[in-house]
């Protein structure tokens, strides 16, 4: 499924849109350049898991917990230099927690990433971003 939005604002209410589908176990890959719009998406989809805190991207961090109608375990793995950082930084566990999962950046660790993981890609151009969601289970939907 391809979007295509033409503001920040837009990318939020994708990010509500696709957060509104997402359960316990769900595991979204975000790929895409630096300001390609993963974090603004992630508003979005934290603002539908009832999170109200202001979401940024964890790129020191690493990991940041947030509470909702699920857990949100939001990563950037912007700064890991592949699979075996992922998995020392106790990937693992949230991966196959009971929360979601959001990592930014996913390109670097896609090999740990289990099969069921819905990837999705941000490309910009000026202020529009083309957003393709693949291996989306949840049916189609429109903005
Ligand atoms: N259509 C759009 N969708 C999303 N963001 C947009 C759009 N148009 C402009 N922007 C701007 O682009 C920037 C996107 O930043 P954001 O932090 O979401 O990117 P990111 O991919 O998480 O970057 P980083 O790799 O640094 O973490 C914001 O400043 C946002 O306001
Ligand atoms: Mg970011």
């Amino acid at each position: 499924m391809t979007f295509y939005t033409e503001s920040a604002a837009q990318t939020i209410e994708l990010g509500k849109k696709i957060g509104s589908f997402l359960r316990p176990g769900d595991i979204i890959a975000l790929q895409g350049t630096l300001a390609a719009g993963k974090t603004t998406l992630t508003k979005g989809i934290a603002a539908a898991l009832n999170i109200d805190e202001d979401i940024t991207s964890p790129t020191f961090t690493l990991v940041s917990v947030y509470e909702g109608r699920m857990p949100l375990y939001h990563m950037d793995v912007y700064r890991l230099e592949g699979g075996d950082d992922f998995l020392d930084l106790g990937a693992e566990e949230m991966l196959y927690g009971d929360g979601l999962c959001v990592i930014e950046w996913s390109e670097k660790i896609m090999s740990e990433l289990p099969a069921h993981t819905i990837v999705i890609g941000l490309s910009a151009e000026n202020e529009k971003r083309t957003v393709t969601i693949e291996n989306w289970k949840y049916g189609d939907f429109a903005l």
